[in-house]
């Protein structure tokens, strides 16, 4: 997801061109708004942590770009391409380090797994909508 501090910014293009160029063939996609509940869904295993009701508020605050990407070991490669969770401790050049501008408002998510790759594809999109 390209989360809602980056698309009120103005840079999905920036951050699309970025993935592209990374390699990543992008087989779903679409701008759409969680509502609270449905991003409390979404972050469901941080639902502990002191953060979550902070998270689910900025995750539901406007449009996010949900999409599906596709590489040979995507998961990790992603990480990479967006670097770590806090901007100001990732990696220069990463997506968040561009763009990112704080610990909760950095951005981009990115899968921790293909298992919840899976899952949060679901979350978002039809079969109808995936083109592999
Ligand atoms: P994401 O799931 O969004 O790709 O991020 P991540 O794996 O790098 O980090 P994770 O630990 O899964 O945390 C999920 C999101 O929660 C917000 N967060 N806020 N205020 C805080 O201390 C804090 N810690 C995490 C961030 O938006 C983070 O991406
Ligand atoms: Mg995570």
């Amino acid at each position: 997801m390209i989360k809602p501090d980056a698309v009120r910014a103005g840079h999905i293009g920036n951050i699309l061109q970025m993935i592209t160029a990374a390699g990543f063939r992008i087989v779903a996609m679409k701008l759409t708004q969680m509502t609270k509940e449905r991003a409390g869904q979404f972050y469901a295993v941080h639902r502990e942590r002191p953060f979550y009701d902070e998270l689910c508020t900025f995750m539901s605050s406007g449009p996010i770009v949900a999409a599906i990407l596709e590489k040979e070991n995507a998961v990790e490669e992603f990480r990479k391409l967006i670097g770590a969770t806090d901007p100001a401790k990732a990696e220069p050049g990463t997506i968040r380090s561009l763009y990112g501008t704080s610990v909760g408002e950095n951005a981009v998510h990115g899968s921790d797994s293909d298992e919840n790759a899976a899952i949060e594809s679901a979350f978002h999109f039809s079969g109808m909508e995936i083109y592999c």
